[in-house]
């Protein structure tokens, strides 16, 4: 048990120091690529494609988990999709589970605008996790007069100027990502709202992400009952 977990953080050092070498933090290069891949056409039949490396983790629906370790990123912004995808490749947001699979010679700024579209494309799971449910009032406060500027009355974003849709969203994953983006560890994140966030307290940052986590997408966006992704139907047999 003691080797086997040794064997887990040499290895998670290792693949940590091996990213520190490879990429330089470039905030300038994500910008570069990000208006690229926005003018570029999508092909949604190639995004199909490539989005199989990425169901390893995101499973064929893009669900996510109700842990919040995955987000639910199917029926994202395409816009929104592409600008993390460039952010995270440059070192510009971190998550080194997943950086491996966005490099550059992996994925270039076409697979980027091809895959972002089938994502964009997925329906949405109707099962996200929310939060305890006991602040909701003064969630609903919180959101009309703070976030809805920017993330829109129902938190369905904006894509011209890719501003995450949150409605729908994993309660936890909402919350990490709060605490991180207002904690500055998402270098990517929107000044204004880092600065405005800095006074909320854990109370309010429940209340706001519960009350998100349960405003619902539209009928159109989401799954039927029981789907599953027809595109990858052998998927769980290996
Ligand atoms: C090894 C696992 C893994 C693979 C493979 C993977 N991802 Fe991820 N992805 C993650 C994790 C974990 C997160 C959440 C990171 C965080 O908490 O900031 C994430 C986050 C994202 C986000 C940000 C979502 C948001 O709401 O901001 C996007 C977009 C995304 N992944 C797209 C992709 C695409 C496209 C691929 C395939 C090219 C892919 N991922 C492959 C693990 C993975
Ligand atoms: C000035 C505009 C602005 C305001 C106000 C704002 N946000 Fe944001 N928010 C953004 C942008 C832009 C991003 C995406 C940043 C990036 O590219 O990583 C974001 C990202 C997020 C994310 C991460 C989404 C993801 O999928 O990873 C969450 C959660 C979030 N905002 C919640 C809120 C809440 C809650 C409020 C109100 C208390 C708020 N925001 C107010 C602009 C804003």
């Amino acid at each position: 048990m003691i080797t086997r977990s040794f064997f887990g953080l040499a290895i998670l050092i290792l693949g940590v120091s091996t990213f520190n070498i490879t990429y330089a933090d470039d905030p300038k290069k994500a910008a570069a690529e990000l208006e690229t891949a926005l003018e570029l056409t999508p092909n949604v039949e190639n995004g199909k494609q490539v989005y199989r490396a990425c169901a390893v983790c995101h499973q064929p629906e893009g669900w996510g988990s109700i842990s919040g370790y995955y987000p639910q990123i199917a029926g994202q912004i395409r816009t929104v999709i592409i600008k993390q995808l460039a952010d995270i490749r440059a070192r510009n947001r971190d998550n080194p589970t997943m950086l491996p699979f966005a490099k550059l010679d992996i994925l270039t700024p076409q697979e980027i605008a091809d895959v972002s579209a089938y994502i964009a494309n997925l329906p949405m799971s109707r099962r996200n996790g929310h939060g305890p449910g006991s602040y909701l009032k003064h969630g609903k406060q919180i959101y009309d007069k703070n976030c809805a500027e920017c993330h829109g009355d129902n938190a369905e974003g904006v894509a011209e100027d890719h501003m995450p849709l949150l409605q729908g969203q994993h309660y936890l994953y909402l919350v990490r990502q709060f605490k991180w983006i207002r904690d500055g560890r998402r270098r990517n994140a929107d000044k204004k709202m880092v600065k405005q966030i800095q006074r909320f307290s854990n109370r309010d940052v429940i209340a706001v992400m519960d009350y998100i986590s349960r405003l619902q997408p539209p009928q159109e966006k989401l799954a039927p009952p029981d789907w599953r992704n027809p595109d990858f139907p052998r998927f769980r047999s290996h």
